[in-house]
């Protein structure tokens, strides 16, 4: 090892302007102890929550400063001394909240996810399309002949919901704000593609789907969290994925009936969710995943803007929340 230091991103103040709290500092480079290895990052997968991450939502009482970011795909290139089953040369993914945004990783050795290459695009597989199969299955509940309605559909976790539906042999709505996107969408097999900045996704809802949408997996929150609610089939169930339209503004406050009012009417249900909440399901929805990803079953979309450096992740995250993305965001290092 030549290096003496690397670079990661660190949080050095809390907030949810990500600029504002993240640092590029410099620190000593890692040594594996017995049971870890050294992983080489060479992409990062960039998320609509590490605005939530900087802001300290994730962790109460982390002290300062933190690390910052989560999946990371990369060369192995330290062993400790009591690992076997993985090499130096070895690829693999690594999954941890602050060992995305760095340029080396010392990490457990049965933590990581061998992979033949790591690339961007399977990168996404672990978060992004884990979170849409454990979301739609698991709390979904989805079922085949189903109508789906998946928001942000063309963005890092929506196109893997977006084709896990189709799987599962649901007729499938998505939402989108441009023709780039929804050309994509068209691609990727989704029904009906619904661009919300020319279409009025309300009246399309009411009109082309009078019994109402059996699930949703909402992204994006506000108007789109309403209509999705106001379009519930009876037992329809809306997953709450995330409200990335909210992350970096102040929570907006609504006046008007309380939700229930909205739900037993239609023995209808909303289901928070967070992926990291449901650590049983992960290791069969991730080797379905794969298997599914490696067969050429379901694709893996990375945006086609390059981010590359521990500089640029900054701009990565600026990038995502300005709705421009279509596909996974990734920082190439
Ligand atoms: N619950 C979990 O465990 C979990 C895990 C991963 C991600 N998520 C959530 O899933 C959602 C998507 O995350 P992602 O990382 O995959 O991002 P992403 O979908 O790749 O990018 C965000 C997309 O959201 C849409 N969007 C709508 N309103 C927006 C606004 N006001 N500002 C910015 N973007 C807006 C944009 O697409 P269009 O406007 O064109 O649709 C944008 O491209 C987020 O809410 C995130 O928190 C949740």
């Amino acid at each position: 090892m030549n290096h003496k230091t690397y670079k990661k991103l660190v949080a050095s103040k809390l907030s949810k302007n990500f600029r504002t709290a993240a640092e590029i500092v410099e620190v000593d480079f890692p040594v594996p102890t017995s049971n870890e290895i050294v992983v080489r990052n060479l992409f990062a997968g960039v998320n609509a929550s590490d605005v939530n991450i900087s802001a300290g939502l994730y962790f109460v009482n982390t002290p300062l400063p933190f690390d910052l970011g989560v999946e990371a795909a990369g060369e192995i290139i330290a062993v400790g001394s009591n690992v076997r089953h993985l090499k130096v040369g070895d690829h693999v993914i690594t999954v941890q909240v602050g060992g995305g945004y760095r340029e080396y990783l010392a990490i457990d050795a049965n933590q990581v996810i061998p992979v033949l290459k790591a690339t961007p695009e399977v990168l996404t597989v672990v978060v992004s399309g884990l979170t849409a199969s454990i979301g739609l299955e698991v709390i979904g509940e989805i079922k085949s002949g189903e109508v789906v309605l998946v928001t942000a559909a063309a963005g890092g976790t929506g196109h893997y919901a977006v084709q896990l539906a189709k799987l599962a042999g649901a007729h499938v709505i998505g939402t989108c704000r441009s023709e780039a996107k929804a050309e994509f969408l068209k691609q990727l097999g989704c029904d009906r593609v619904i661009n919300y900045r020319t279409e009025n996704l309300d009246e399309v809802l009411k009109k082309e789907y009078p019994n109402g949408v059996d699930l949703v997996y909402e992204c994006v929150g506000r108007e789109l969290f309403d209509i999705s609610v106001d379009n519930l089939a009876v037992r329809g169930r809306l997953v709450i994925v995330g409200y990335i339209s909210e992350y970096i503004s102040e929570l907006e406050s609504v006046a008007q009936a309380r939700i229930y009012n909205k739900l037993l009417w239609k023995s209808a249900s909303l289901r928070g969710f967070l992926f990291s909440h449901y650590p049983e399901h992960i290791p069969q929805h991730q080797s379905r995943l794969m298997e599914l990803f490696y067969a050429g079953k379901i694709k893996s979309a990375v945006d086609q803007t390059e981010f590359r450096g521990i500089e640029s992740i900054v701009s990565a995250v600026e990038y995502l929340h300005s709705g421009k993305n279509c596909g996974k965001v990734i920082v190439r290092f």
